[in-house]
């Protein structure tokens, strides 16, 4: 099978690039700067990604220079048009204006990439500070925007294109014809696509598994169901045993729900484990969010073991499943430039040494949540199941802040700064004493919100809103969160006082966030611009001693590696926020205003 390989240099961009060339119709595989001369010749096109690095800098990511002379065709994007300008004799310097977010794009001269464009002009997504400033020999200058006259360049002869902008974003208005002509040129055979994966991969899971069984961890969410489906047509239901693990962290009447569902799409003999006690047991005094998937990823494995055991499965004539996707990995710092942004509970150090040792199968690893769902409904799947909200392993674990206690605030930290919007709107923004996980120039960050409170009586505006939360993460690097005051009690407009009620993971507490949760979950149900909406319970008490507060976060996404936060109407926001301040315990009501990145959906 044809094969085009993205070169990853730990920027965002990699893993959308292979995306995008899929959606395209050619197999892409994402591959390691320092792969070797041979591994890259097994491609018909390679495409040098974007990453946070200047090429000036002597510790910036190299590669093998006779990468060039492979005659495999080569699109470098970004960090890719700067390094291979230089590596082939050209020069890049510090530009005098960086661009950043969209700019007008012209096209010169239509060859190459260029050759199935028909305007003259586009709005490209651009990202930089250094700029080619001379092309290198055998190269012609394809293309410029107002700020950078070297945007794009060719090599016809050697069909070497380069890029400074990213065709990979959805907001390049050209970058899907840019892509596709870049495919033509390698002349890959384009023979991706859904049903051709379902097939191979049935294929592969026969070969893989042999005359060998599946114990697979079901637990009712999108993943792991469209993996059991794949498993159970390449292998039958009988080869197949599916456990479902009540961990205590479910949503409120789940796991009734969840058996329904699976006992209708065929699973007839689902094994049932009420392990709750298990897990808040294991998790008593753990505050640490790394620490808490940690221990909840090793416990779904010590009850499969247990269970395996007491049904006297004999260890070696079984394989485990699991529904991990692509996301999965590379959170989980799988992919070798990557950050570990999370440990996601299917990646624990034990699983990574099964999956080492032959012991793991994972049908849809290495796909996107959108290209899971397709595979579901392609399976026969029903809708509504193949459609549900995402929802993480740990459940409501990672939705349920934990503290010793306050947060120490520098002076500086506690400083109250006031926002003016471009609408006239103002906003004082408060630091909090809490922190939750982010991912901000691709490396996680444990870092504090902020709150936004109206400084004066004035009416929220979306649009405004939009334009603020982004400029304070991007003027204070040691946010990674903004958020908006919707509630407090007694109607109050202020924060008088803000304390931090020392907590652990608890079934109060637990219950607290299924009340918030299944009552926002009730209100959004017919939201489709709401790809995911956790609920977060964060023992921060405001005016008030000794409560807890709730934060909305809905998000719009098409693969969980980018999100936006979705802006719900106003009526709907104060009604809901009225219901979840009528839960006891409740001090106070927020609404995440923060896309990803900077800040992860989910909170820890
Ligand atoms: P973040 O919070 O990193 O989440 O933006 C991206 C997506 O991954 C889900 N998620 C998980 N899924 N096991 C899972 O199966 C996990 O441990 C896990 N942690 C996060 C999250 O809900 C979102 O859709």
């Amino acid at each position: 099978m044809d094969k085009i390989a993205v070169m990853d240099f730990g920027g965002q961009y990699a893993h959308l690039i292979a995306d995008r060339v899929r959606r395209l119709g050619v197999y892409s595989e994402i591959i390691s700067s320092d792969s070797s001369l041979q591994d890259l010749s097994r491609y018909k096109g390679i495409i040098i990604s974007g990453g946070p690095a200047s090429v000036n800098d002597p510790s910036s990511p190299q590669l093998d220079s006779r990468i060039y002379e492979l005659k495999i065709p080569i699109l470098g994007i970004c960090y890719g048009h700067q390094y291979t300008m230089k590596s082939l004799g050209g020069r890049v310097a510090k530009g005098k204006i960086g661009e950043y977010g969209l700019t007008e794009f012209t096209v010169t001269k239509n060859i190459g990439i260029f050759k199935k464009l028909e305007k003259k002009s586009y709005k490209v997504y651009a990202s930089h500070f250094d700029t080619v400033e001379s092309v290198s020999e055998g190269f012609e200058i394809t293309g410029e925007t107002k700020d950078d006259k070297m945007s794009a360049t060719a090599n016809e002869r050697r069909k070497i294109y380069t890029v400074q902008f990213h065709p990979e974003v959805t907001h390049t208005e050209c970058g899907q014809q840019i892509l596709d002509a870049f495919i033509d040129i390698t002349g890959a055979t384009r023979d991706w696509s859904i049903d051709k994966f379902i097939e191979r991969e049935i294929a592969s899971i026969n070969e893989k598994v042999g005359n060998k069984k599946v114990f697979m961890l079901v637990s009712g969410g999108v993943d792991s169901t469209v993996a059991y489906a794949l498993l159970a047509k390449a292998l039958g239901e009988d080869r197949i045993y599916a456990m479902y693990v009540d961990t205590g962290f479910m949503r409120k009447d789940e796991t009734a729900h969840i058996k329904v569902s699976l006992a209708s799409i065929g699973i007839k003999s689902l094994h049932t484990e009420m392990a709750g006690d298990d897990f808040f047991t294991a998790l008593k005094g753990i505050y640490d969010p790394e620490q808490k998937r940690k221990i909840i990823g090793d416990k779904f494995l010590e009850i499969q073991r247990a269970v395996a055991k007491k049904l006297n499965l004999n260890p070696s004539e079984w394989l485990l499943g699991q529904g991990t996707i692509y996301p999965d990995t590379i959170e989980s710092g799988g992919t070798r430039n990557a950050d570990k942004i999370k440990t996601h509970h299917n990646r624990v150090p034990e699983i990574e040494e099964m999956i080492r040792q032959g012991k793991i199968i994972e049908p849809i690893k290495e796909l996107y949540k959108d290209e899971v769902r397709m595979v579901g409904k392609r399976l026969g799947l029903p809708e509504e199941m193949v459609n549900r909200h995402p929802f993480p392993g740990p459940g409501l674990a990672v939705r349920c802040l934990c503290a010793e206690g306050a947060d120490e605030l520098t002076e500086e930290e506690k400083k109250k700064i006031t926002y003016h919007g471009p609408m006239g709107g103002r906003y004082i923004g408060q630091t909090l004493p809490i922190k939750s996980v982010g991912v901000q120039g691709d490396e996680r960050t444990y870092r504090h919100p902020t709150v936004l409170i109206a400084a004066k009586p004035q009416k929220h505006s979306w649009e405004e809103l939009r334009l603020i939360a982004p400029t304070i993460t991007n003027i204070n690097p040691r946010l990674n969160r903004v958020l908006l005051k919707i509630a407090f009690q007694g109607d109050k407009e202020e924060i008088n006082s803000v304390s931090v009620t020392p907590a652990y993971l608890t079934p109060d507490r637990i219950k607290t966030l299924q009340a918030a949760d299944s009552l926002v979950m009730s209100a959004i149900k017919d939201e489709k611009e709401v790809w995911q909406c956790p609920t977060v319970l964060i023992p921060l008490s405001v005016n008030v001693e000794g409560e807890e507060s709730i934060v909305l976060r809905p998000v719009s996404s098409q693969e969980a590696m980018t999100a936006n936060f979705t802006e719900l109407s106003w009526d709907k926001v104060r009604k809901l926020a009225k219901d979840i301040m009528k839960i006891p315990g409740i001090s106070a009501v927020f609404y995440d205003i923060t896309n990803k990145p900077p800040a992860t959906i989910e909170w820890e």
